[in-house]
């Protein structure tokens, strides 16, 4: 394959990895602050990052290149509140965003259509990741800060990670 298109899309390989790592990070912080019902959706979500990296790996593979396994970065490991935590991860699918547009741009210069076409998944499912998270940003801005209205956002995360209310399925 394209040794641009390989090196970039190994790049997302990376980038979807931390995500997961990153989610990992955000579950484990929640789940001992006591915000369980968000723990249990964050560490759907970080299941759902390494599928998306694991998607890319396969790709890559298949087309005659090599999925390269990165090295681990340690996420943040500390959060000041459950609404940073979402705020965060708002702006890192921002990223996420931005950086599978840059991919698809290259893939389009070096004429790789097949990539192009194979991206358009991500492109869609950028969007969802998006949307879900502004939603989930604007409820926690309706329920807003104190302790019951906590618990209460907590407990529609909780329904949203047991009804499997995420982008990818
Ligand atoms: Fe794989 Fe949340 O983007």
């Amino acid at each position: 394959m394209n040794k641009k298109v390989e090196k970039a899309l190994n790049k997302q390989i990376e980038l979807e990895l931390f995500s997961s790592q990153l989610y990992l990070a955000m579950a484990s912080w929640a789940e001992k602050t006591g915000f369980n019902g968000s723990a249990n959706f964050l560490y759907m979500h970080s299941d759902e990052e390494r599928m998306h990296m694991l998607k890319l790996f396969h790709y890559v593979n298949d087309r005659g290149g090599h999925a390269i396994v990165p090295s681990v970065e340690q996420p943040n490991l500390e959060y000041k509140s459950i609404h940073d935590v979402f705020k965060e991860i708002f702006e890192h699918e921002k990223m996420i965003t931005a950086a599978i547009n840059e991919l698809v741009g290259l893939c389009y210069e070096e004429k790789d259509f097949t990539t192009v076409s194979f991206l358009q998944w991500y492109v869609e499912e950028q969007i969802e990741e998006e949307s879900l998270f502004s939603n989930i940003l604007d409820k926690f801005n309706l329920l807003g800060g104190d302790k019951a209205k906590m618990y209460m956002f907590d407990s529609e995360m909780e329904k949203m990670a047991s009804t499997g209310e995420t982008p990818s399925e």
